[in-house]
């Protein structure tokens, strides 16, 4: 297995485990052949740019699109994304980070599939001024359609994590917003096999790379910005260099 910075269609050659792209994803996810994405976890800018319009996606969607180019409830965030990913995947299979505001719009956008939400409870939060609640939580959507399993245990399969925010991690990375590596290694692995592909169209410093290939999955990143792209490809191939190593 070997990391590989090229096109999309090769992740499915046996030896190629992940591969990574720095771009804008909603280019370079058009790339991406229909049907292929096993499991999608991402966790978007909350103020990603505003294009509206185009995609190609069911009709489903498509009237909803069409309602949300004329409201602002998608302040911040380009749907055009979900319309590619739905495209992608080969069943909905989605895990979305989001913040308060967005979550009125992806239930809208998934009405039509099972729904799950998970929490992250932060124990150190950034303290806030009078008249407002602390930011202590994130939360995480989770959409799958009928005949889309769960695996995973007991221990992989809580709702809600209350952990303190990984500052160790956030300085390792140099990257504001990482993750918490134990809660992506259960997403993956409750909702995905060995050998499958996953995709971050958003994958920041890799946390979700490093997630799926240390849990033998293929994995297909995104990420806009230079730096944080080889903070990921430096973290995705550490991890693959031990796993040959064992
Ligand atoms: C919230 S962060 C993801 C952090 C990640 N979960 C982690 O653990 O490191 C979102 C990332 O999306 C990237 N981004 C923003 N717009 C993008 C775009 N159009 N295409 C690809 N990546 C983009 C940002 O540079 C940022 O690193």
């Amino acid at each position: 297995m070997y990391l590989f910075i090229g096109t999309l269609d090769s992740i499915n050659k046996s030896k190629i485990s992940s591969i990574l792209q720095q771009g804008d994803c909603l280019e370079i996810l058009k790339k991406l052949p229909n049907n292929s994405v096993d499991l999608v976890v991402t966790d978007p800018p909350y103020e990603f740019a505003a294009h509206g319009g185009g995609g190609a996606f069911g009709s489903k969607q498509r009237e909803y699109h069409n309602e949300l180019e004329n409201s602002d409830i998608t302040k911040g965030f380009d749907t055009k994304i979900l319309d590619e990913l739905i495209r992608v995947m080969k069943k909905i299979n989605i895990y979305i980070w989001c913040n308060k505001e967005q979550i009125n719009m992806y239930l809208n956008y998934f009405k039509d599939y099972n729904m799950d939400l998970l929490v992250y409870c932060k124990t150190n939060p950034v303290p806030t001024c009078n008249n407002k609640y602390l930011s202590d939580i994130e939360y995480l959507l989770f959409f799958r359609e009928k005949g889309v399993k769960v695996y995973g245990e007991y221990a992989t399969k809580h709702k809600y994590y209350i952990m303190p925010t990984n500052k160790a991690d956030k300085k390792k990375y140099n990257h504001p917003t990482v993750k918490p590596l134990e809660i992506i290694e259960n997403l993956v692995i409750n909702s995905s096999q060995e050998n499958e592909i996953v995709l971050d169209p958003f994958m920041g410093s890799g946390t979700t790379g490093e997630a799926s290939i240390k849990n033998k999955r293929k994995f297909i990143g995104i990420e806009i910005d230079e730096t944080y792209f080889n903070t990921a490809k430096e973290r995705i191939k550490e991890v693959e260099d031990i796993q040959q190593k064992e």
